[in-house]
């Protein structure tokens, strides 16, 4: 089946955007950085390797006001050595920062600080110390991982948090080599690791690993296993199975229709029109009431599984009520 990056369409959902950007991944990104907003750590966020924007709109999602979301891409840019040339040949070559930027937009109102060049040129950019949570995804080869992580313990605050795609992949040993080497010569203490990505941090990882250890006790789609190599504590985190209770993503301006009421058959469904200047029309078709705001408020905080069975719903119900077509597609 057409993906919505094939078909043309704005994403729906975070997931429809393509990318490597995995559900256990999506509610750990989640964790960490509603700790550091519960514990009020201030700080920026940085991405290397945004690629079509989905670990990068799910960043924007957690930004909180006065802070910078920075993301660091070539997005179709010279590489600056051969091997990455034939990376970004074989795995990207038909990414455009324009694509990144039409994702980004279905999620949010602005774009983030882009960086269009290699991740090394990001030192020049971000102030040293800045940074709470930096996600290291660009080139996959050993000589660069090596210098991003070198540039995320340069941009980081004391107990941010840096997280590492591709540490054990098959086909990324350049990667194994540069965060174990970081672990085990540069002072990078490991607070978790997914299937995919090693988070780690240069601060003290006790306190954050205990909490992490407990919250994911506590739930029964992630297993977690402890043990200890080298002197560290390693927790394995996995999801159980495909039931993996998602955390709460960043709602697209798109959203999918809803499916066309039954009652009568006669009537075609409406097509939604998608275009950026329909959006704003649809949704201020109906002025906003406080009930309004605290009905959309308490859907936002439920799980997206439910939000959308509470909006097809209301859908249903006003079409039977026989309430306009167009209010059905803007967001409740
Ligand atoms: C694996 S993708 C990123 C995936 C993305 N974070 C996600 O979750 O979907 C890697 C990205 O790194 C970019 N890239 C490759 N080499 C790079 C380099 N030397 N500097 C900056 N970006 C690079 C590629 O253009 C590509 O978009």
């Amino acid at each position: 089946m057409a993906t919505a990056q094939e078909t043309h369409e704005y994403p729906g959902e975070l997931n429809d955007v393509p990318g490597w950007f995995w559900p256990l991944d999506q509610v750990l990104f989640s964790w960490f950085l509603e700790r550091q907003e519960r514990l009020d750590t201030r700080g920026d966020l940085l991405e290397l390797g945004a690629y079509l924007g989905k670990s990068a709109i799910l960043l924007g999602h957690r930004l909180r006001d006065g802070e910078t979301l920075t993301v660091c891409d070539l997005f179709g840019a010279e590489p600056p050595d051969a091997a990455n040339r034939a990376e970004a040949a074989k795995s990207y070559s038909s990414l455009t920062r324009q694509a990144f930027e039409r994702n980004y937009l279905a999620f949010h109102h602005t774009l983030p600080k882009i960086v269009q060049a290699p991740s090394s040129a990001v030192v020049d950019e971000v102030v040293p110390g800045t940074c709470r949570f930096v996600h290291i995804d660009a080139s996959h080869l050993y000589e660069h991982v090596e210098g991003d992580i070198g540039a995320a313990k340069e941009l980081l605050v004391p107990d941010g948090i840096v997280v590492l795609d591709d540490f054990r992949s098959e086909h990324t040993p350049g990667v194994a080599v540069a965060a174990w080497e970081a672990v085990l010569n540069r002072g990078l203490r490991p607070v978790c690791l997914s299937s995919q990505k090693l988070y780690g941090t240069w601060g003290d990882p006790e306190p954050v690993r205990e909490e992490l250890i407990a919250a994911l006790r506590g739930r029964d789609d992630i297993a977690v296993t402890v043990e200890r190599a080298a002197g560290h504590r390693l927790v394995r985190t996995r999801a159980k199975g495909k039931r993996l209770r998602p955390p709460s993503l960043p709602s697209s301006r798109h959203p999918a229709p809803v499916p066309a009421p039954e009652a009568g058959g006669t009537q075609a469904a409406p097509v939604p029109d998608r275009t950026p200047q329909a959006r704003p029309a649809a949704r201020t078709a109906r002025p906003s009431t406080p009930r309004d705001r605290t009905r959309r408020l308490a859907l936002d905080l439920l799980p997206p599984v439910v939000t959308r069975a509470v909006r097809r719903y209301r859908a249903e119900r006003r079409a039977k009520a026989g309430r306009t077509p167009g209010t059905a597609q803007s967001r409740p």
